[in-house]
């Protein structure tokens, strides 16, 4: 798990006139169905779904999360951005008119289509016909799959500096893809400073009090949040900061979880902090990173990986061995993702490599390994289906398998290990110089 903040969060105490007034209110937003204003004219407009336990199937919840939905008022209309899981729909549309009529609805921005985000927009398209969708380019397949029955609904697609007047104020859009699905965008509201910034700095929270200033200590949430659905995406993380951290940050308004309207910037920095490999700077910066993991039921498989150990051991890379029997396999997920090859040992029983390897390469989803080198080898008894069944998975995690792998049946010959020996030169060789030779190396199987 990664660690959560060093920092602390302080409340401040700068006035902001009515702005201060709202958030002086401990707001508790679970007993009636108004909307809550957290800007002038802007307001929150989102619902609490406090019993979630399981988001996206791959996301534990201890206390649920939240749907946010915004509205913003102009001189010229009204801007609703975002919506809400349909089956909380009935509440969505009840804060909506808290505050504001259908007819004055000028503008629809959806920053992400996932259907925690868009389940109530066909009903709300059809209370407020008029009503033009802002969407981004990728967004637009997405539409038309996910709300098949309204695959009519019009719309407009917008990028980085699009932006749409409501008379007196103006949004904004940020062209922030993958974060996390290929459509997500931000959309800012100029003058006001608020970015409302979809999955980006939120986390599954609930916490009827609403703002980071008020609820409860949600470090660890926003950082497993993070390590969950931005994680796999840095770089385009990193893309997105470029865009985000020159604006005039007053508020940011994510999709779920609290409204960070105390120190918002400081969530933008550890947001880099997160999305920069301080580990990978250290090691990479005159070695790559090579990685041998293993597990051996009898030895065998073990003292192959000592030999390709050995082989790997190459001027210009850095190898690290680890028999998983001993370790964890959460910390392993940091050293892999910043490590430049991996390879993967196990003796093959009952046709399948060992439990410890697949969890560990079953953990491997959070973290971008296309390209990297992968290998895979193993002892075997009769079949030895392990080692391709890991290649198998790496080719899936899109990683680089180079050099087939290495299968030698039970104890390994002193003419054995010396082919381990140079499996692993091999392996070395094709990472520092990955544009050598066409294609896969064979290696052919001992038997
Ligand atoms: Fe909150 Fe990616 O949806």
């Amino acid at each position: 798990m990664r660690p959560v903040f060093h920092s602390t969060l302080v409340h401040g105490t700068r006035k902001r006139g009515v702005v201060e007034k709202m958030r002086n209110k401990s707001m508790d937003v679970s007993s009636h169905r108004q909307a809550v204003a957290f800007a002038d004219n802007v307001y929150w407009i989102g619902v609490l779904d406090p019993t979630l336990r399981t988001f996206d199937i791959i996301l534990r919840t201890a206390n649920g999360t939240t749907y946010n939905a915004y509205l913003v008022k102009g001189s010229e209309g009204v801007a609703i951005i975002d919506t809400v899981k349909e089956s909380f729909s009935d509440e969505f549309f009840a804060r909506l008119e808290s505050v504001a009529d259908y007819k004055d609805i000028k503008v629809i921005v959806l920053n992400h289509l996932e259907p925690d985000h868009s389940g109530a927009l066909p009903e709300l398209m059809r209370r407020a016909p008029q009503a033009k969708l802002y969407i981004s380019q990728r967004a637009t397949s997405m539409l038309k799959a996910l709300l098949k029955p309204s695959s009519e609904i019009a719309y407009t697609t917008v990028t980085t500096d699009d932006t749409v007047s409501l008379g007196d104020r103006t949004l904004r859009f940020l062209h922030t893809p993958f974060l996390h699905w290929p459509d997500t965008q931000c959309t800012y509201l100029e003058g006001q400073g608020i970015l409302f910034s979809g999955d980006v700095f939120g986390c599954h929270y609930c916490d009827k009090r609403l703002f980071n200033d008020q609820v409860g200590d949600f470090r660890f949430s926003f950082d497993y949040y993070y390590a969950h659905i931005m994680r796999p995406f840095k770089s385009h993380v990193l893309d997105a900061l470029k865009l985000i951290e020159p604006l005039k940050l007053n508020q940011i308004a994510p999709t779920h979880g609290p409204i960070l309207r105390e120190r918002p910037r400081r969530y933008v920095t550890h947001y880099r902090e997160l999305s920069t490999s301080s580990l990978s700077t250290d090691i990479n910066e005159q070695n790559q990173s090579l990685i041998v993991f293993y597990m051996s039921a009898y030895g065998n498989t073990a003292k192959m990986a000592e030999e390709i150990f050995e082989g790997a051991s190459i001027d210009g890379v850095r190898v690290s061995l680890y028999d998983l029997e001993g370790g964890e396999v959460d910390p392993f997920v940091d050293l892999i993702e910043a490590a430049d090859a991996l390879v993967f040992g196990s003796p093959t029983i009952n046709g399948d490599a060992v439990k410890p390897i697949w969890n560990l390469l079953s953990s491997l989803a959070v973290v971008n390994l296309k390209g990297k080198v992968g290998a895979a080898f193993g002892s075997y008894g009769w079949s030895g289906e392990a080692v391709r069944m890991i290649e198998d998975r790496m080719r899936g995690l899109k990683m680089r398998i180079p050099i087939q792998g290495l299968r030698i049946k039970l104890i390994p010959t002193t003419e054995e290990l010396s082919d381990c020996h140079q499996f692993g030169e091999n392996i070395a060789h094709a990472l520092i110089n990955p544009n050598q030779g066409s294609g896969v190396i064979e290696f052919s199987d001992i038997h």
